[in-house]
């Protein structure tokens, strides 16, 4: 039998959200962070415009893409990559820059997927206390080892939603050694800005990398696109680890007519931002502890990992998915993506209805 190296073997593989519903339930999923609206109409018009072209390979340089995102973000396009959703970008991030000799730091509640990410490239996982759902800095500096590689933050975090200021992020990159490689993950980046002061400028030091995604505020997970600006000696290494074919030329023409329709992303944020505090406020009401989000999705304490349990099996016998938390080292949370007003509404009344009904 052919058998896969040990490390592969002995991994489990990355936990995507179960969308099994019982049967005969309609599903309502809060679970992936998707986008409550449906991508801009321009992005859907670009995209059906470039099928008949189907039988040519996309653009290996995302030219048009790319030229979108530099005028809107008033960066230079040579400095962007893009990949086959921001996970392509991160994978590959960890394939050129960290291996068996090295270490990959992360925040104790990061994103998982950068521990799955370390796992296959067999590098040590190393995690840094945060100071409850938000994080340390100083923890980050601490756990820091001689064989650190690279450090992941999530700015703003999933699944924490807690976000990191700029003079925060400034402090760690300048007490981390040069060689270690910095990765800001903005994948929520676009609900934070008005908070946010922008960091794409501490690329030009040369160790710091800062990703994006159009699967949030851009409506478009299902296009996978994800970009980031890379200093150009770890663009020139990323290259060589990428598929050179990695984005479909619909998914290209998409996401560049989304990013040159600002106005209808902004709206998004602005609608997403109106439920999420509603949603807060009402969870609060309700008992539920809830910590400010700058995302697209509200943390929920439910006291223990128990309680949390029977609340998701609750609302996922009724067909409403919400995200335990356990992967992430939060077993007492559970994460809710603010979907329509209609969805997020349903999800909090049957909450109630648990609660009423003794949270059995
Ligand atoms: C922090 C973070 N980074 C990256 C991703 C992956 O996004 P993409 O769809 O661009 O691969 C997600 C998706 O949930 C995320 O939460």
């Amino acid at each position: 039998m052919t058998r896969a190296l040990p490390h592969i073997a002995a991994m489990s593989p990355y936990a995507l959200a179960d969308m099994q519903a019982p049967d005969g339930v309609d599903l309502i999923s809060l679970s992936q962070n998707e986008s409550l609206r449906a991508p801009s109409p321009l992005a859907v018009e670009a995209a059906q415009a470039t099928l008949a072209q189907g039988m040519l390979y996309p653009d290996p340089d995302w030219t048009n893409l790319r030229a979108a995102i530099a005028s809107v973000h008033g960066v230079d396009s040579a400095n962007i990559l893009c990949g086959n959703g921001s996970l392509d970008l991160i994978g590959c991030l960890v394939r050129a820059f960290a291996g068996p000799a090295q270490a990959v730091l992360a925040p104790a509640h990061a994103y998982p997927f950068f521990r799955t990410v370390a796992q296959m490239a067999q590098a040590r996982f190393d995690t840094a206390p945060e100071d409850g759902t938000t994080v340390s800095v100083d923890a980050l500096l601490a756990a820091a080892q001689p064989d650190t590689g690279i450090v992941f933050v999530a700015n703003p975090g999933n699944p924490t939603g807690t976000h990191i200021p700029r003079a925060d992020l400034d402090r760690l990159r300048a007490g981390l050694r040069d060689d270690i490689l910095l990765v800001i993950d903005e994948a929520y980046g676009e609900f934070a800005d008005h908070q946010a002061v922008a960091c794409f400028d501490m690329i030009t030091a040369g160790n710091t990398v800062v990703l994006r995604t159009f699967s949030k505020a851009y409506g478009m997970a299902g296009f996978r696109v994800g970009w980031g600006l890379f200093p150009p000696h770890i663009a020139a290494e990323m290259r060589k680890v990428m598929n050179p074919n990695n984005i479909s030329a619909a998914a290209q023409a998409g996401a560049a007519a989304a990013m040159r329709d600002q106005t209808y992303m902004r709206q998004t944020c602005v609608m997403t931002a109106q439920i999420r505090e509603e949603a807060a406020t009402a969870l609060c009401a309700l008992g539920f502890m809830v910590d400010p989000s700058f995302t697209n999705f509200v943390l929920m304490d439910m006291g223990d990992a128990e309680r949390a349990a029977r609340a998701d099996a609750f609302l996922r016998k009724r067909g409403m998915f919400l995200r335990a938390q356990g992967g992430a080292g939060l077993p007492h949370m559970l994460r809710m993506t603010v979907g329509s007003l209609a969805d997020t509404q349903r999800a909090i009344a049957l909450l109630d209805q648990w609660q009423q009904e003794g949270s059995t």
